[in-house]
């Protein structure tokens, strides 16, 4: 089954429990409110599994937003895959839904224990079903890190994998990509990509962009060059331009940033020159700005604190 029935499935579950609950609220109002627990639990229940099912839902909506190796490795992680979850519970519902119009809305027969027990039951499961499911999607992000500086013994390099090793220590998906082996040339101002969508050149940029694209975090690495990006970063940003018009999924985006020199404005420049970017695509933001300054050679961040700290970031996505 698709995602999409799925949701449209669930939809349908959530409107034909809301139908009892409906009536059992408006009996409730017109004949008089219910005077022992059990009656009150017949009344709350039926709502409470119409916003549960809700919930799923649009659980569901996101879920379907994930492609489909994550959803793949979502299920084999919980060991419970979406079938069994939103077959099973959806037939419960479905079946104590039945069970509240014909006992309590037809009959008018107050609420037995036996349904107090299954009732409780089902909503225990589901609420363990959607948080293990919530929780799962939530730790599972498509990461890519892309470290721009071309130096051996790189500082920001050595920013960027502790990332990037937080961000695979927190259960992500990591892609971390160096352009010290990538081919990347010049924009040169065609706009020909808006049109077709993808770029004239050809060299290593599309592939990146691909990763860009389907990534929910992006984190860039730079050095600080006369207070702005690294002209490679740069290049590459202005290269991505075939991606402005098409749909993308990143939401998070990172920053990580060396310089020789370590005073609040260092980086400043850096941060407006990536936030041109980020403001191209509005469904993003800018979640966290690294700066370790005071290091000029290669490796002289080595045993810096802000390494920890980068990895914290990365761990904290
Ligand atoms: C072309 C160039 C420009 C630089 N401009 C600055 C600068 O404006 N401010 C600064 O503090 N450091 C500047 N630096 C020093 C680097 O930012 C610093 O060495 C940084 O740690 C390099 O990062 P990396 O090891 O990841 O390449 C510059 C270095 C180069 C090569």
């Amino acid at each position: 089954m698709s995602d999409k029935l799925i949701r449209v499935f669930l939809f349908l579950v959530a409107l034909f429990l809301a139908v009892p609950s409906y009536l059992l609220w408006r009996n409730a109002i017109i004949d008089g409110w219910p005077e022992d627990f059990n009656g009150w639990l017949g009344l709350i229940l039926p709502p409470a599994f119409t916003i549960t099912a809700l919930l799923y839902a649009i659980f569901y909506r996101h879920a379907s937003q994930m492609d489909e190796t994550l959803q793949k490795h979502m299920d084999k992680k919980t060991g419970c895959g979406k079938v069994i979850f939103v077959t099973l519970f959806s037939i419960l519902f479905i079946l104590v839904g039945a069970e509240v119009i014909v006992s309590h809305v037809v009959k008018h027969e107050p609420v037995q224990t036996w349904e107090y027990y299954a009732y409780t039951l089902i909503f225990v499961l589901w609420v363990v079903g959607i948080t293990v499911k919530l929780k799962n999607t939530n730790i599972m992000k498509n990461v890519v890190v892309i470290s721009t500086s071309l130096r051996p013994g790189s500082n920001s390099n050595m920013l960027a994998e502790q990332f990037a090793e937080g961000a695979r220590v927190a259960g992500h998906q990591v892609e971390f990509i160096s352009l010290r082996d990538k081919e990347i040339k010049f924009c040169i101002g065609c706009l020909s990509c808006q049109k077709t969508g993808a770029c004239v050149i050809e060299d290593d940029v599309p592939a990146i962009m691909e990763s860009v694209l389907n990534a929910d975090v992006v984190c860039w690495a730079t050095p600080i060059y006369y207070y702005e990006m690294s002209g490679q970063m740069k290049t590459l940003i202005d290269r991505m331009n075939a991606m402005y018009p098409k749909d993308y999924r990143f939401r998070e985006v990172y920053l990580l940033t060396t310089a020789a020199e370590n005073e609040d404005y260092t980086s400043a420049g850096t941060e407006n020159g990536l936030m041109g970017w980020i403001e191209c695509y509005e469904k993003s933001e800018l979640k966290g700005h690294l700066f370790c300054g005071g290091v000029g050679g290669p490796k002289e961040i080595e045993g810096n604190a802000k390494l920890h700290e980068a990895y914290e970031m990365g761990k904290n996505i």
